[in-house]
């Protein structure tokens, strides 16, 4: 991290593109020598704000482990998500990161690991499914669940053929209401869970997407009989500092932004039973 922690650092979009409807990647360029050294202080599951000038900034999850770029996807929401979606190749950005802990990828090492995304939270997952990819022997048998409220809302599908082929990897995709060029599975990803039903022995699950889908998401691990120091998710929330200092994404006596926002069950169960 920066220095001075919320102070952007200078960078310009390298690219730019739609992954799914109301959803950009951006590929981001970090101009200054001190941006483009954090750049290698990225981990999986970390966040960092960025920000349109003049308009403000948001946190968004590190969105890819590959390449030379920062890559951070945004769904159009509100206000600042609105002005990024509105920017193009070259226009500069500021970016404060990386922020917040991290998937323990070298605990998860020597374990099968299943991978459970639902819409958007795919995008925190994409990272974890790139380092496993990237480094195929470190870790066991991947299984990649994947879902969407519908075929226009799955995330990352250029890569699905990728993910089908990797060695000792399997994947899995479901739509909650498929369209008339959908023929794959349609229902809740619970629903796929237990179809697959992936082995307890030995696995690590790491499950995000809203919260009430992590919540029963949860259940159904548990009901496949997952403990909760095997399942791990990641969380968001409202903030503004990012940095432990305000207090705006408590979670009970913890601050998401600097305690998460990577948490396994056990430390946020009460917290998803709040939203039910
Ligand atoms: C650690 C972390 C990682 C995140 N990763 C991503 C990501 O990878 N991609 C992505 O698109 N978004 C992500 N978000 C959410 C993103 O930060 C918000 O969507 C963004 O702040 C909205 O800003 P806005 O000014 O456009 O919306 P606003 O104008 O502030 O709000 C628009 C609407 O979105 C709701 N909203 C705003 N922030 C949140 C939030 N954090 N959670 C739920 N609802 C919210 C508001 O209540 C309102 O209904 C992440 C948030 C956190 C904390
Ligand atoms: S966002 Fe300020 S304490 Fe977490």
């Amino acid at each position: 991290m920066a220095a001075n922690p919320m102070r952007p650092y200078v960078g310009r979009l390298a690219g730019v593109r739609e992954v799914a409807t109301g959803v950009k990647l951006f590929q981001i360029e970090l101009t200054e020598p001190e941006g483009q050294a954090s750049l290698a202080e990225y981990k999986p599951g970390q966040f960092a704000f960025l920000s349109v000038f003049g308009a403000g900034e948001a946190p968004f999850g590190l969105a890819s482990a590959r390449g030379p770029y920062l890559e951070l996807g945004v769904s159009a929401l509100g206000h600042v998500t609105n002005s990024l979606h509105a920017l193009e190749v070259g226009d500069p950005v500021g970016v404060r990161g990386p922020l917040g802990n991290w998937f323990p990828m070298d605990q998860i090492k020597g374990h099968d690991v299943v991978i459970i995304g639902g819409g958007i939270g795919g995008l925190p997952l994409r990272p974890v499914i790139h380092t496993i990819l990237d480094h195929r022997a470190d870790y066991g048998h991947l299984t990649i669940l994947w879902a969407a409220r519908s075929p226009d809302l799955l995330i990352a599908t250029d890569e699905f053929d990728e993910w089908r082929n990797a060695p000792d990897t399997e994947f899995h995709v479901t739509v909650d209401q498929g369209d008339e060029n959908w023929s794959g599975n349609v229902g809740l990803i619970t629903k796929l869970m237990e179809e697959v039903a992936p082995s307890t022995q030995n696995t690590i699950t790491v499950t995000c997407g809203p919260p009430i889908m992590i919540h029963f998401a949860f259940l159904t691990q548990q009901k496949l009989g997952f403990t909760p120091e095997q399942m791990l998710t990641t969380l968001e929330a409202r903030m503004h500092c990012g940095i432990g200092k305000c207090g705006r994404c408590n979670m009970g006596e913890k601050f998401i932004c600097v305690d998460g926002p990577v948490f396994w069950q056990y430390e946020v169960k009460e917290f998803l039973e709040g939203f039910l």
